[in-house]
């Protein structure tokens, strides 16, 4: 499998990728008016890719709150075919650990506490996304100790990138490389190189 950076011509595919794993509709959720006009995050959205077609995906945008930087993650999708085999909890790692290294302090999404609590996301109790959002679903994650403590009220759009940290000190590889992600046993040790389960 490849990992790659998503590039302005990968734009339709992905879009298409999330148009199956997603209800209609997707693009009337109010997160997205906070995407409009605004350029998703270079370096943070990526693709899985096998045999030439995109398996799994992850966008994030800049937002802010209370006049600080933030990330907002989302959407991640998952090729039906491909799903509950570790790919999405893959592409959270790796890229929640560039955001770290590109000096995020916070990121936040829109989503089911269920899933995304196993990351280390938890509600935002003073973080308040426009209408109409279940407040249950507005979920944070600090990059850096502390990064919410004193970030609240209403999510706003990002302006520009002078609210990012400063993307030029990460060295960007740009090109796709081979990985094999894996879903993680519950003792934390990857199935690779497990035997196949028997489907009998
Ligand atoms: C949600 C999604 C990104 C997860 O990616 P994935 O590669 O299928 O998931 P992983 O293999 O990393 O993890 C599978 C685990 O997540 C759980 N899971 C998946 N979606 C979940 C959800 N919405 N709520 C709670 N748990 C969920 C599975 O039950 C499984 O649990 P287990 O490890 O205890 O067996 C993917 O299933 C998907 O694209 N779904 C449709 C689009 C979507 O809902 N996106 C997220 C919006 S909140």
């Amino acid at each position: 499998m490849e990992l790659c950076e998503e590039k302005p011509e990968d734009w339709h595919e992905v879009e298409a990728l999330m148009d199956l794993c997603f209800a209609p509709g997707r693009t009337a959720l109010s997160s997205y008016r906070l995407r409009d006009g605004v350029d998703p995050v270079r370096g943070l959205c990526l693709l899985l890719r096998a045999d030439g077609a995109i398996r799994a995906a992850i966008r994030f945008w800049p937002v802010q709150v209370g006049g600080q930087p933030v990330l907002l993650l989302g959407p991640i999708a998952v090729h039906p075919t491909a799903q509950g085999e570790g790919l999405g909890a893959w592409l959270m790692q790796e890229s929640l650990g560039r955001a770290r290294a590109m000096g995020w302090a916070r990121v936040m999404l829109v989503g089911d506490a269920p899933y995304y609590s196993r990351f280390g996301f938890q509600k935002l109790e003073a973080v308040e996304m426009p209408p109409p959002t279940n407040p249950d679903r507005v979920l944070g994650l600090e990059l850096q100790p502390g990064a919410w403590i004193g970030v609240e009220g209403p999510v706003m759009r990002a302006s520009g990138l002078e609210t990012a940290p400063a993307h030029d000190k990460v060295e960007r590889a740009g090109d796709c490389r081979d990985v094999e992600p894996r879903k993680e046993a519950p003792d934390g040790r990857s199935q690779a190189g497990r035997p196949a389960p028997d489907h009998g």
